[in-house]
């Protein structure tokens, strides 16, 4: 079937354009290798353009008023709501999951566009007393300029918006780097926010790798903020580079997030939620349940269980109904997954499930691995230190509570967590002692929502958070303003009124 494929350009200053090389790359199905289209390679040239449009346009939409600003939001939240069933088929092809997920990512970016869009009447800063007499005092929020934003495949449109809906309701503009392996979704992404009303040079998407594009963004002089998602290496690459100009960096990485069952938990429950948050996204969420810790008084019964569900589950391209987990994104990415399967083996994890790539049936090229689970892991192996990014999860027998906690803390990461437990006590002391940005109690590690914060502890991340009222500091800066009516020279500190 010869169709052709459609080329796609960059958007920079209001106009789409080709990359200045001419040079171009394919956006492929993880589910069967279809070519979905064609997308400018872009270079240094291409980004240093795009953030001269940014910085451009940046005089003015500083001024624009941040409620004008949200409306623009606002509208572009109906526009991915009109579209969501079309976005959605399009991720299911493109990154690959199945589309009630699809759905729920389009919907994320839904309910960030209208909470940010809301904040555009917000945007609260502080009044405060003076230690003077005739004195006023505020802090307000300031935009910062040109922001960077570098966005991975797993989310593509939910995490984009996480970025961009804060960064320009408060009032700055963008150089979109989307992941080269969905591509298409922020183009879609960009057209809709152009035709919601963003203005000419306030948002620009440039195609193209992390070693040209990304790493041009992160050492561009003007460029003051780089907000990224994705590896902890490219995290750290990402500081060191940016060091030269002390950017500010807000960086969301790597989990290894753990799901604790204690003897007295609802199984049932537990095991919807460790199936949901271990295979759901084929495992692909950074908030993805990769160990579950299991107190030995259910941990027989919970392995079999989980088991027969994991086993239950269909695999197959995300848009086709019934179908349960879709692939992964790209073969590179299932060679990892399955060098995990290995790793586990030899350090002698039990491998109850799984691991193994799935052909036939309909699979055909696709990047399909069977959900896997490994039993009787100690909390040192390297499948329970390291994170994977695919469907494998691996159980850890414990005795009691205390060791659980220690277990699911014992990792250089501190993204999400969880604990089933009936007991009350038990359930406050896990929300104080699990080091992690989010604890869930008789839930899995995923599902955060919007007007949270959304981030981690550790090498997760570097101290910033995304989403919720957090994401406001990642893109402004504070001033404080103090206001003299006295009419003469009041010394702060030296003079005092009383
Ligand atoms: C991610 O994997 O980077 O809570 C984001 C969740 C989703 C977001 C995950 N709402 O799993």
């Amino acid at each position: 079937m010869a169709t052709a494929t459609k080329t796609f350009k960059n958007f920079i200053g209001g106009e789409w354009v080709d990359a200045a090389s001419g040079e171009t790359f394919e956006t492929t199905s993880p589910a069967n290798g279809d070519v979905l289209g064609v997308f400018p390679r872009s270079d240094v040239e291409d980004v240093d353009r795009a953030v001269e449009a940014a910085k451009a346009a940046y005089e003015d939409w500083r001024l624009v008023p941040a409620p004008h600003r949200g409306e623009i939001l606002f509208r572009f939240g109906r526009l991915l709501a009109d579209h969501k069933d079309e976005l959605a088929e399009l991720m299911a092809r493109e990154m690959g999951k199945v589309l009630p997920e699809a759905a729920g990512d389009v919907q994320e970016a839904i309910d960030m566009s209208f909470y940010m869009g809301g904040e555009g009447r917000r945007l609260f800063g502080h009044t405060t007393p003076s230690e003077l007499r005739d004195k006023f005092n505020m802090s307000v929020r300031q935009p910062i300029g040109v922001i960077g934003v570098i966005t991975p495949w797993n989310f593509p449109i939910a995490i984009p918006s996480w970025k961009i809906a804060p960064a320009l309701v408060c009032g700055n503009t963008i150089v979109f780097k989307p992941a080269t392996d969905t591509p298409l979704l922020g183009e879609r992404f960009v057209e809709l926010l152009v035709e919601a009303g963003v203005p000419a040079g306030v948002i620009n998407i440039v195609h193209g790798g992390g070693g040209a594009v990304g790493d041009r963004l992160v050492r561009h002089p003007d460029v003051p903020v780089i907000t990224l998602t994705g590896s902890r290496e490219t995290g750290i690459e990402v500081m060191r580079n940016a060091a030269e100009n002390l950017k500010h960096i807000h960086l969301e990485l790597g989990g290894k997030n753990a799901i604790i069952v204690l003897d007295d938990a609802d199984l049932d429950l537990a095991v919807e939620g460790i199936v949901w948050s271990a295979f759901g996204t084929s495992g692909q969420r950074c908030t993805a349940a990769s160990r579950v810790i299991v107190q030995q008084g259910v941990y027989d019964e919970l392995q079999g269980r989980l088991v027969g569900a994991a086993e239950q589950l269909r695999l197959g391209p995300g848009w086709e109904q019934g179908v349960d987990v879709g692939p992964v994104i790209n073969k590179r990415a299932l060679e990892k997954i399955h060098s995990y399967t290995e790793i586990g083996k030899d350090e002698g994890a039990k491998l109850l499930t799984g691991g193994e790539v799935a052909g036939g049936d309909g699979l055909g090229d696709g990047n399909f691995y069977r959900p896997t689970i490994f039993g009787d892991v100690d909390p040192e192996m390297r499948v329970a230190q390291e994170e994977i990014f695919g469907p494998t999860t691996a159980l850890i027998p414990v005795r009691d509570v205390d060791e659980a906690v220690r277990v699911s803390n014992g990792i250089e990461y501190g993204l999400s967590s969880s604990i089933f437990t009936r007991d009350v006590n038990t359930a406050f002391r896990a929300m104080r002692d699990l080091e992690a940005g989010i604890t869930y109690i008789n839930a899995g590690t995923i599902g955060a929502e919007v007007h949270l914060p959304f981030g981690g502890t550790k090498n997760t991340g570097n101290g910033h958070r995304e989403a919720g009222q957090a994401a406001l500091d990642v893109f402004t800066e504070w001033k404080s303003i103090y206001v003299d009516y006295s009419g003469k020279l009041q010394k702060a500190q030296i003079d005092t009124a009383e």
